[in-house]
């Protein structure tokens, strides 16, 4: 069994200066915590919205270059595909002058796919949460914990496991219930959390978008049963939420036994077929040929992206799904 670590030492950061870098989704939530738990946070961000919220969340921010050269370890939180440009154009110079320095990263794209090679005397770490922002924050205040991966990709002070693993306290995620840190890497990472984005989840999403269509233009159906019986009851959420606690095939037994037998069937029916597809697309992963498909993309400024959100966006489904999730908030039909 992978190596699980439950606690780690927050007095190894106690005297450092601690810069969190971005205060978006992640920045926000980890300065806080780390606030909470006693840590000397600032913030490093460029002049947008973000840096009035983290002043205003009584923070004091500084330039992304002043707050590096201010501190004695950065969490990169920017989003993955500027984290490159911001590290050469603001925090590389600065990290080469410290003969000590943390660097830690919530995801391991950069790191594993050599996008950002961070110069040799910082101790690079992952402390990469398994749970989106607003679940941190919400997990927080009951006084649990959640999951993260760890992992060094530099080990310049040889106690970089144990930075992360304070990292991982510091940010409220061990030495809570429910918390959990596993020791990882930041290749394991990135593939892992790549092979969930292009498996499971485009899966989920496109058996949604067929289901939709041949129930309702095929068969008739009505495209607010259809819609509410795929997703906008909260069904499917509670399904994920039982799994997670009780286990992939336990949580079967709170479904009909009619339930039961269609989904164990089908399964076994789908499953050779969906393996195909998995081993496909970390075969592409694996050999960085998504990374290069996502750098050329990002090249031509997301045209591909911008124009399939657009495509999705504006389809049957997702007209009708507006109309019936507005009417159920309010709880009146326009
Ligand atoms: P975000 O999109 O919320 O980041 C916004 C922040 O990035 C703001 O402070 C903004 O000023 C800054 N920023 C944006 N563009 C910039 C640029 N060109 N130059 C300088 N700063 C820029 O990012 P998010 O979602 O918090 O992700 C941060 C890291 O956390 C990523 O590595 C991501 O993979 C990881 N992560 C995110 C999760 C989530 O809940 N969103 C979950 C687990 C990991």
């Amino acid at each position: 069994m992978a190596e699980l670590l439950f606690d780690g030492d927050l007095s190894l950061l106690r005297d450092l200066t601690i810069a969190v870098i971005g205060y978006g989704n992640q920045g926000s939530v980890q300065a806080k915590i780390l606030r909470e738990n006693g840590l000397n946070v600032i913030v490093g961000n460029v002049r947008d919205e973000y840096w009035g919220k983290a002043e205003s969340d009584g923070f004091k921010v500084y330039e992304i270059r002043e707050a590096v050269r201010r501190a004695d370890a950065a969490l990169l939180l920017v989003p993955d595909e500027v984290a490159p440009e911001v590290y050469y154009s603001e925090i590389d110079e600065e990290l080469r002058r410290k003969s000590f320095f943390i660097l830690d990263f919530a995801s391991g794209y950069n790191i594993a796919y050599g996008l950002i090679k961070p110069a040799p005397s910082a101790d690079v770490v992952m402390v990469a949460p398994r749970m989106f922002a607003w679940g941190i924050l919400e997990r927080h205040r009951l006084g649990l914990g959640y999951p993260v991966l760890l992992g060094v990709a530099q080990n310049a002070s040889g106690r970089a496991w144990d930075y992360a693993l304070a990292l991982a306290k510091g940010i409220g995620a061990i030495g809570l219930p429910g918390g959990a840190a596993l020791k990882s890497s930041f290749e394991e990472e990135a593939f892992l959390d790549l092979l969930s984005e292009h498996t499971y989840i485009p899966l989920l999403i496109a058996s949604i978008m067929a289901y939709f269509e041949v129930a309702t233009k095929i068969y008739g159906a009505s495209p607010e049963a259809a819609i509410l019986e795929l997703y906008a009851s909260g069904e499917l959420a509670e399904q994920a939420r039982a799994m997670a606690e009780e286990g992939l095939i336990e949580q079967l037994k709170h479904h009909s036994r009619t339930s039961q037998y269609g989904q164990l069937t089908r399964i076994r029916r789908y499953y050779d077929v969906i393996r195909e597809i998995v081993e496909s697309e970390a075969d592409e992963i694996w050999s960085g040929e998504f990374a290069r498909e996502f750098a050329e993309e990002k090249y031509s400024g997301m045209i591909l992206m911008n124009r399939l959100k657009e495509i999705f966006g504006s389809s049957d489904l997702v007209k009708v799904e507006r109309k019936l999730l507005k009417a159920i908030k309010e709880g009146k039909l326009d």
